[in-house]
């Protein structure tokens, strides 16, 4: 794998404008999701527009370790699982490497507490600092036997043969990985495993369970399931990813003179809140041509150039644009007026402390930027240009890139080689959009 600390640089000159139209990599929650639950179904999944990215290549790579046989994907990413069913996992010949990926590491830990089997599962330098308890916690309540390090952080080591009884979970933070992780050890439990969410977070697990014919109840905030069922296998068309469209429409709107179309994109209604933001800071975005793929929505964006102005951001929004803050940030800092962001704590527990790590690079570039515990206030200014560091996080290094085409100097933005967990062939298909991007 080369999720290592490669220095990949990106180098960006100021000015240009997006145009014409673009079609970004598959969304990375449902290419995660369609390879766990393709491997435990009975029968044969296919899946196409798979996103060939370091994370969801890390769950692949964890199932076949596993005994799954999995072909692809191909270069246009066609997956073809052959289900082995719930139980007819086997132990892996040594520890799963989860690179990068917080979606890997959360949501197998479910999975695996349900096995017969120990297994050990390990991250890179990011991912081994990323709190754990927030799943080890409560899947132990549920009867599964986790060990971390003393502070919660991977590698985990998931003893297997524990036998699993549901229970009725409020979640203390609107997470998707932490409802997801539970509802996939519910698979296992005995009885039913239900999880409360406070605020709430991408359904794509509840979705895509669905899809392969398993029983999920949707009833307000409480989501829960019945353990004992099995899975059919199924086709899965993935959509492309809106966190990875969010760059372009970050783009498209603070470049002057940007027409852009983003096609194909996912619109689940869990995800989404980047377009509501970026419409509230008074962005140019069409929704054409609105269609359903495999259970979830899809449209294509049309972006144009606008002057946004600064906002206070809606909290109920945050969850549903969790991803997104770092290249919002580059938008609220080209802005007209003040940008304040409160209850995101979360983004502080990202692959970086994404609320510091952005507020440093935007004061590199000379913009007024104040942390805050749980958010950040922007005082848009003289956005020049700058040398950054993005600490590894691949959205910190795709929204500066985004910020050249209206800085006034050239950004060098360092450690960009975690681009390819999300978004591979990013440096071309922006290049060829309109950013000025070479790499070194
Ligand atoms: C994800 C959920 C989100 C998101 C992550 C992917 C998922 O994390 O930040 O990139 O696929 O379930 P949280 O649910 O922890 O906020």
């Amino acid at each position: 794998m080369s999720h290592s600390s490669t220095n990949l640089q990106f180098n960006v000159q100021p000015g240009g404008s997006l145009q014409g139209k673009v079609r970004v990599p598959g969304d990375k929650s449902i290419s995660h999701r369609s390879i766990m639950l393709g491997s435990l179904a009975e029968g044969t999944t296919h899946v196409s527009g798979f996103l060939q990215g370091e994370d969801c290549l890390c769950t692949l790579n964890a199932f076949r370790s596993m005994g799954v046989s999995i072909e692809g994907p191909t270069d246009d990413g066609k997956v073809t699982i052959h289900g082995v069913g719930l139980h007819g996992l086997q132990a892996p010949a040594h520890d799963l490497d989860m690179g990068n990926s917080g979606t890997s590491m959360r949501l197998m830990s479910g999975l695996m507490s349900g096995q017969a089997f120990d297994v050990r599962m390990t991250g890179d330098a990011s991912l081994s600092k990323r709190p754990m308890k927030r799943v080890t916690v409560p899947l132990a309540s549920m009867g599964a036997n986790i060990d971390a390090t003393a502070t919660g952080t991977p590698p985990l080591l998931v003893h297997g043969g524990s036998p699993l009884h549901g229970i009725h979970y409020d979640m203390p933070m609107a997470s998707a990985q932490v409802k997801s992780s539970l509802l996939l050890a519910g698979l296992y439990a005995q009885g039913e495993t239900s999880v409360t969410e406070p605020a709430p977070t991408r359904d794509h697990t509840e979705r895509m369970l669905r899809g392969f014919g398993y029983a999920v109840k949707t009833d307000g905030n409480r989501i829960s399931l019945q353990g004992g069922g099995k899975l059919t296998a199924t086709d899965i068309d993935v959509p492309s990813d809106i966190s990875s469209a969010a760059f372009f429409m970050v783009g498209a709107s603070i470049a002057p003179g940007s027409d852009l179309t983003i096609e194909h994109v996912g619109m689940n209604p869990t995800r989404i809140g980047v377009i509501d933001i970026l419409r509230l800071m008074g962005a140019n975005l069409d929704v054409l041509n609105e269609r359903e793929v495999g259970g979830e929505p899809v449209a294509d964006i049309r972006v144009r150039s606008a002057q946004l102005h600064g906002i206070q951001i809606p909290e109920a929004l945050v969850p549903l644009a969790i991803d997104e803050f770092p290249s919002l940030f580059i938008a609220a800092a080209f802005a007209k007026g003040q940008t304040v962001l409160t209850g995101a704590e979360e983004l502080r527990v990202k692959e970086s402390d994404r609320i510091q790590v952005m507020a440093d690079g935007l004061l590199a570039c000379g913009v007024d930027a104040q942390p805050t515990p749980d958010g950040i206030i922007i005082n848009p200014g003289n956005f020049s240009g700058g040398t950054i560091d993005s600490h590894g996080d691949h959205r910190i290094a795709m929204s500066f890139a985004m910020a050249a085409l209206r800085a006034t100097q050239p950004i060098t933005i360092n450690d960009c080689a975690n681009v390819n967990t999300s978004f591979p062939g990013f440096v071309e298909l922006a290049a060829n959009a309109g950013v000025r991007i070479t790499t070194l």
